[in-house]
């Protein structure tokens, strides 16, 4: 495994309290593997990714577990490895690339600076040579032409693709795209996707893509995790998670996208709506049991277990049926 996440915890202090937004969370990615992390906002997922990175916000802290990058704790590095960690090891791609790049530099500019930062010796004309290879690479078109332009200049889809080309610059082993294709539209999303599937191959890359849509999971990752509440609540091959997915909260995202666009299925929407439980005020037993159409009193009593069957592991004590439509029953 080239990333292992182990039983990590995120805390926050903020003014209503300790916020606990991550609270024991384990998984790892293997060398050319897409995993998927997905949840409703709020669940834990792009303070996961930031930590991966040391990119915790000054009120944060990881409260308990490690990270370990080809077997190191990316936790223990001193400034000097974490540079190069962040440089050469990691890349990461966020939901609005406009604000990834500052409004007064030119692409051109923002990527021979980003090139220079790893490779301080290169001169002028290589930079120029390496920018265009790369935005060749994430299919920008006329991408000579386009280093001197600004990034108003581009669409959000161009604009995804410069980001993702910069975040190649340093050669990562692993990508981490935290909801890429979230501010575009259904079309340019499988162009990204495409993308960064022709990147792993190419590449060798690991990707770990996160989304709060699991419609864009199906397309790309190898394994599946489910998010919620800062917990686990499913995880395991893509194939087993999508299409016969044990824990019901998995099993109500998945209903909810059946029932886009159907109007006389509101009454399954409905069973997921509600909001994630406030991380301030955490409930003792099962996260997912107040929006829960099979909890029980035992249900509330503790945070259950994880427990595996045949490779997928899950947080439920009435894990579902195969093949059975917990949501679609009157
Ligand atoms: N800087 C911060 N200060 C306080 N709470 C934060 C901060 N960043 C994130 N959180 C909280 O941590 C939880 C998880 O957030 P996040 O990882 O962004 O969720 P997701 O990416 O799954 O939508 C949320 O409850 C969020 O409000
Ligand atoms: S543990 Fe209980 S409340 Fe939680 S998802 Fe399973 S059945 Fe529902
Ligand atoms: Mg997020």
């Amino acid at each position: 495994m080239i990333l292992e996440v182990q039983d990590l915890k995120i805390n926050f202090t903020t003014a209503g309290g300790l916020l606990q937004a991550v609270r024991g969370v384990s998984f790892s990615v293997a060398a050319g593997e897409v995993l998927g992390i997905v949840g409703e906002s709020g669940s834990g997922k792009s303070v996961t990714a930031h930590s991966i990175l040391r990119l915790l916000p000054g009120n944060g802290e990881v409260a308990g577990g490690d990270i370990r990058y080809n077997s190191s704790s990316v936790l223990s590095l001193n400034p000097e490895q974490l540079r190069r960690f962040r440089g050469q090891e990691v890349g990461i791609i966020f939901q609005e690339p406009g604000r990834s790049f500052d409004p007064i530099y030119s692409i051109g500019k923002a990527m021979s600076e980003t090139l220079r930062a790893h490779n301080p010796d290169m001169n002028d004309e290589e930079a120029r040579r390496r920018s265009i290879q790369l935005l060749e690479e994430a299919k920008v078109p006329q991408a000579a032409e386009r280093l001197g332009n600004f990034p108003h200049q581009f669409s959000g889809g161009l604009l995804q693709r410069v980001m993702i080309a910069l975040a190649l610059a340093s050669d990562p082993k692993i990508l981490i795209a935290d909801e890429p294709t979230t501010a575009l539209d259904v079309t340019i999303q499988a162009q990204i996707i495409e993308l960064l599937l022709e990147l792993k191959e190419r590449r060798g890359l690991s990707i770990l893509f996160i989304t709060h849509n699991l419609a864009l999971i199906s397309g790309i990752a190898d394994r599946v995790v489910v998010m919620y509440s800062g917990l686990i609540l499913e995880q395991g091959p893509a194939h087993q998670v999508l299409h016969a997915p044990r824990h019901p909260y998995t099993r109500a995202l998945l209903s909810s996208i059946l029932s886009m666009g159907d109007h006389h299925s509101s009454r399954r929407v409905a069973i997921i709506r509600g909001g994630v439980p406030d991380p301030t005020r955490p409930e003792p037993g099962c996260p997912f049991a107040p929006r829960c159409p099979l909890a029980g009193p035992e249900c509330r009593a503790a945070v259950p277990a994880l427990s595996s069957e045949a490779g997928v592991d899950h947080r439920c004590i009435y894990p579902g049926v195969k093949g059975e439509d917990l949501y679609a029953r009157s």
